[in-house]
């Protein structure tokens, strides 16, 4: 293609819109004659991967099982989940720590420095691996600071993607295969062009939709948007998840309070102190998030209340200052002492189980456009994700688009 009349054009060999876990995860593992571009509409680190606080869900204890993973992965879903795509996820549970531990992520260890296993709701066991109750900060800093090492991987802040080119609507014959996209500079107010024979869009979910979530402020759907103004199937869109637990304060913005601290004992209260959880589910407190969102709402309905409350004071000052450090120091500075007093939460807008269609190896329905990550649908999780298998999911179609690609790299493909 002749581009001389398009001087802000830039090729690469794949193009990554997105700097999140899945964005990160394609773009260590391609190999490094790839010449590869990292694009990210803010700052690199403002994704929801950085947010993250639970941790990562993979198979590592000996009592548990890959049968019990996807079991538990199946009834948190409401049995919406594709199995194939389950499989695939819960059997990439070891690989995934390993390709984290070996670019240097540090998890909490646990006296026998064996990584410390965490629980959340709907997980039968022990599961879940976390850097304290700072996940997301320890794997997106670390993750970054790989790529930005990476002399193949060439990084680019403050763009925003705005539109795929894809050979169709250029009116080239044959398949219709994405070029690459257009992205806008917010420093110049340029629009650039970024032309590869791989794309892959890795831009997190769409919950800022709603007007009290979790979500930092990127989380716009836009590569949901794009894929499906491309051609692209999109699924399972009416599946939002809404997180049990977000703190309620005026101060406080899209604030999580993590699930783990359940996982580690903590109970939900009503105003007069009634634990209401063991009326709605034997699961109580760990039932899968979105029953606990219901029953959370359904009693602040109720009840006319603005939120319920969060106990974790039963535990010892020690316990929870080692679990969550992040959360003790924060809710602190907001004057809340959770040694002491307990939490005000509400459910919050969460998580995008629908999203881009991809197969196996995250290939959506045009040639050479992947999704990966909170972008993409894969089929696991159905009708409600479980607990942290959310940043699992990034690392495995992360990893497999990367092999993917590799595989159907003709060196003279450029355009
Ligand atoms: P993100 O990490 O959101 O990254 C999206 C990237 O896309 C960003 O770099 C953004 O700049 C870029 N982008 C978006 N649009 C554009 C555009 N138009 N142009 C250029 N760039 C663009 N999951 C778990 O498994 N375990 C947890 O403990 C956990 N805790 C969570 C806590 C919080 C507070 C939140 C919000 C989520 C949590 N989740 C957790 C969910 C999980 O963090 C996310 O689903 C996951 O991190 C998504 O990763 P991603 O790479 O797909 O997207
Ligand atoms: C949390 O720490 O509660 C969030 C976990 C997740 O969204 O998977």
């Amino acid at each position: 293609m002749d581009m001389s009349n398009f001087p802000l054009t830039h090729h690469f060999d794949v193009i990554i819109v997105g700097s999140g876990g899945a964005g990160l995860s394609l773009a260590l593992s391609l190999p490094e004659h790839f010449n590869i571009a990292v694009l990210a509409k803010s700052t690199l680190t403002d994704a929801s991967t950085y947010y993250a606080q639970g941790g990562v869900a993979a198979v590592l204890d000996e009592t548990d099982s890959i049968e019990q993973h996807i079991d538990d992965t199946m009834i948190a879903g409401v049995h919406l989940c594709e199995m194939d795509a389950v499989k695939q996820t819960v059997e990439g549970g070891k690989p995934s720590v390993d390709f984290l531990l070996k670019h240097g992520v540090q998890f909490t260890l646990d006296e026998q420095e064996q990584l410390h296993l965490t629980r959340e709701g709907g997980h039968s066991q022990r599961r879940i691996i976390h850097a304290a109750d700072a996940t997301g900060r320890a794997i997106s800093t670390t993750l970054v600071q790989r790529a930005q090492e990476k002399e193949n991987i060439t990084i680019f802040e403050n763009y925003i993607a705005i539109d795929l080119i894809c050979s169709q609507k250029l009116g080239l014959d044959g398949e219709n295969r994405a070029l690459g996209l257009y992205a806008l500079n917010e420093e110049s107010a340029q629009v650039h062009t970024f032309l590869a024979p791989f794309t892959a869009l890795a831009c997190g979910g769409a919950m800022k939709a709603y007007l009290y979530t979790s979500n930092p402020d990127i989380a716009t759907g836009d590569g949901i948007a794009m894929a499906y103004r491309a051609g692209c199937r999109v699924a399972n869109m009416e599946f939002n998840q809404f997180h049990p637990t977000c703190l309620y304060h005026p101060q406080a913005r899209s604030f999580l309070i993590t699930e783990a601290m359940r996982g580690e004992g903590a109970y939900l209260r009503l105003p007069d102190g009634e634990r209401f959880m063991l009326r709605f589910d034997e699961r109580a407190e760990l039932a899968p998030r979105d029953i606990v969102a219901r029953a959370i709402d359904y009693e602040i309905k109720r009840l006319g209340i603005r939120h319920v409350w969060l106990d974790i004071t039963h535990k010892d000052e020690s316990f929870i200052k080692e679990h969550f450090p992040t959360l003790y120091a924060r809710l602190l500075e907001l004057g809340i002492d959770i040694t002491k007093e307990m939490i005000p939460v509400v459910p919050a807008a969460h998580y995008t189980c629908g999203g881009v269609v991809v197969d196996e190896n995250s290939q959506t329905d045009i040639a050479g456009l992947y999704a990966i990550g909170e972008t993409s649908y894969t089929g696991l999780h159905g009708a409600n994700r479980m607990a942290s298998n959310s940043l699992l999911e990034c690392f495995v179609y992360g990893m497999s688009a990367a092999k993917h690609i590799q595989e159907n790299f003709k060196a003279d493909q450029a355009i």
